[in-house]
């Protein structure tokens, strides 16, 4: 394929096979090597990771677990260099039988080691690291002081309309303002002024509430309960000599552990968090206006001088909705190389919008604002800490878990991730306890073997998109629809995918700057044929499909608006190992070296039963690890071996 102007980017790999294996698959003439793996020092003082869950009290200045988003920053910044720069990467979670010695300890009392809770506390957050390529081999460089960890107890603040506000105020926390930390670091975004986002995702699994007296309809409503639904698993608030930072994670009202008032701690996390790069001792600053709540990303259209910036966001739960914030000030290129204080000026002030998706293929931008009657009188502070309340209110759609999105380069047209919605619970579209039926933008429900007779859910996922119209009205269709392509309902493989290109459970989602989609998976509903995956595609525009007219177990048919059959322009073009998911893209500026993150291998086995060995130690990511080694998540960096752009 060819990339110019005016010419359209061709797909110019053969699809890669499904596959099982403990490596990773490329096209014929890709490589692929490990650059930065669980563990790896970011210090020159530090020895290397043994790879045994060794704890040297280091854990802030070595690589967290679960690598997930990432944004590859030149340097020097400003620049197009695409040998030299910073690699902003999230560290989502940990996967606590590898990490640990002998597992996560828990003593008779229930208390775990403080050491232990440090290590985990470290281990999850945000690292930039500085890596450069020498004789074609890119690497860490484990001296730079730009290398940098952002874990939970790292200093910040929260701006915005919620910066101030009584309902941050806590023990730790006496102005609202200042905070620690950023926790279960997911998606991310890159602003136009260079610096990073990252978006804090499932931050109610971290808190206790010791009894039902300490539930309110605002914790319930982000996840948060007391008894046997409290889904901490973590009891950092139980640390044996918990200071105030492992106490606070305790949210009850009268904790056994709380010393202190820690109520509104929750209420610190579920933003965007925008951090320098390019300064490690600058304070970040979660971005309130952009609302709060299971936060994947913050994706940017292109900025257009003289009008507002936007972007969008998901809140990855089962019925949530996605978001579009439209900045107050218009975008002034002066800007394009700024630092934290650009984000002041543009991400502090603006308007929230949630998704409405209408049944007949148009949708509308519902305002999140104090004077939109709908709210019932919310101040800002409220909407911006208590986003989902508010668009409960303004009458959003509910959606299928919105993972990433991503704005098209060349058209302004934007894509979300869907990734499914399964039945196991109180979620759309089964037979038992449905809470939202199945509307035109989520149309499915079926079981694990493609049957629409049976209501399990949307078991495999889409990819929505729309374009903007005047006003705050859009135009959406569905990109492509997740499935086996064993699946032979048409009304249930509605892509018609085929095996160069089916997949289930869409999650990373990512444009290059030519204008190529890139999927990543996330899935447990075709694991049993294939390791999770990325696929390139050469996107189609809205309303180059067809109505399709979908039935269920319910009897009805709802019409959807499905997009023009992907066919030949979606490829497979990587597969990762057992019980990894695949997050995270980038590539440098001359597009020649994409980053991809291999997370949590193994997951699902532990020291019993491990289930991958990968990654080898020869740092080959498509060879095989060594049976006995512990899985490690790791950023791997994809090359062509004729030296050419990646993809075309
Ligand atoms: Fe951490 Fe919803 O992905
Ligand atoms: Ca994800
Ligand atoms: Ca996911
Ligand atoms: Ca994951």
């Amino acid at each position: 394929g060819s990339s110019g102007d005016d010419t359209p980017v061709e797909l110019g790999f053969d699809a890669v096979s499904k596959s099982l294996a403990d490596r990773v698959v490329l096209p014929t003439g890709y490589s692929a090597d490990v650059l930065y793996a669980l563990g790896d020092p970011l210090s020159a003082d530090l020895s290397e990771y043994q790879n045994d869950g060794e704890d040297d009290g280091n854990w802030d200045l070595r690589s967290g677990d679960h690598h997930d988003a990432m944004a590859f920053f030149p340097l020097p910044k400003g620049s197009s260099t695409s040998d030299h720069g910073l690699l902003a990467v999230n560290h989502e979670e940990i996967t606590e039988v590898y990490f640990h010695k002998n597992g996560p300890s828990v003593d008779d009392n229930g208390m775990r080691p403080m050491a232990e809770v440090l290590k985990e506390q470290y281990a999850i957050g945000v690292a930039v690291i500085e890596i450069s390529k020498t004789d074609n081999k890119w690497a860490v460089d484990k001296s730079s002081s730009l290398n940098k960890r952002w874990h939970v107890n790292s200093a910040m603040e929260i701006s915005g309309p919620a910066s101030g506000s009584p309902l941050l105020k806590t023990a730790l926390s006496n102005d609202g303002i200042s905070t620690f930390g950023t926790i279960n670091n997911c998606g991310n975004g890159v602003t136009p002024w260079g610096t990073y986002l990252s978006g804090e995702e499932n931050f109610f699994a971290y808190f206790t509430l010791d009894d039902e007296s300490s539930e309110s309809d605002e914790l319930t409503r982000y996840g948060m309960y007391s008894g046997t639904r409290l889904f901490n698993y973590k009891d950092w608030d139980k640390a044996d000599g918990a200071e105030a930072l492992q106490s606070r994670f305790n949210a009850s009202k009268l904790g056994e552990t709380a010393t202190a008032d820690y109520r509104n701690e929750p209420n610190h996390f579920g933003y965007i968090v925008e951090i320098d790069p390019y300064d490690p001792d600058s304070t970040p600053k979660k971005r309130s206006a952009i609302g709060r709540f299971s936060h994947e990303g913050a994706w940017f259209a292109p900025a257009v001088e003289g009008q507002p910036l936007i972007c969008y966001s998901g809140d990855d739960a089962r019925n949530e909705y996605i978001y579009k914030f439209v900045s107050a000030q218009n975008w002034d290129a002066a800007d394009a190389d700024g630092a934290l204080e650009v984000g002041d000026k543009y991400l502090d002030e603006g308007t929230l919008f949630a998704a409405k998706f209408n049944d007949d293929g148009s949708g509308e931008w519902l305002p999140l604002t104090s004077d939109n009657a709908a709210l019932q009188g919310m101040s800002a502070d409220e909407i911006a800490i208590h986003t989902r309340i508010a668009a409960d209110r303004a009458g959003a759609t509910p959606m299928d878990r919105p993972e990433w999105g991503g704005v098209n380069p060349t058209n302004s047209e934007v894509y979300f991730a869907l990734t499914n919605s399964r039945s196991s619970s109180s979620g759309r579209g089964q037979g038992g306890g449905s809470s939202e039926a199945r509307n035109a933008a989520n149309p499915r429900s079926y079981d694990e073997t493609g049957d629409p007779s049976v209501a399990d859910g949307n078991i495999n996922g889409h990819v929505i998109r729309w374009k903007e119209e005047s006003g705050d009205a859009f135009t959406w269709d569905i990109y492509a629809f997740g499935a086996r392509a064993a699946y032979t309902d048409p009304q249930v493989n509605i892509s018609g995918l085929d095996d160069s290109n089916d997949f289930s459970s869409p999650d990373g989602l990512w444009f290059d700057q030519r204008g190529l989609l890139w999927l990543q998976t996330d899935d447990g509903a075709y694991t049993d044929v294939t390791n999770c995956m990325m696929l390139a595609g050469v996107p189609g525009t809205v309303g180059d499909g067809s109505e399709v007219a979908v039935g269920g177990a319910d009897g009805q048919s709802v019409t959807t608006y499905s997009g023009a059959t992907p066919g030949d322009s979606l490829r497979r073009f990587l597969v990762g190992v057992p019980g990894s998911e695949i997050t995270g893209v980038d590539m440098t500026p001359d597009n020649k070296t994409m980053f991809v993150n291999i997370q949590h291998p193994g997951e699902r086995g532990d020291l019993n039963d491990i289930q991958s060995n990968w990654p080898s130690p020869s740092g080959n990511a498509l060879q095989d690890g060594i049976a006995g080694h512990r899985p490690r998540s790791a950023t791997i960096v994809i090359t062509r071996d004729d030296g050419e752009a990646i993809a075309i």
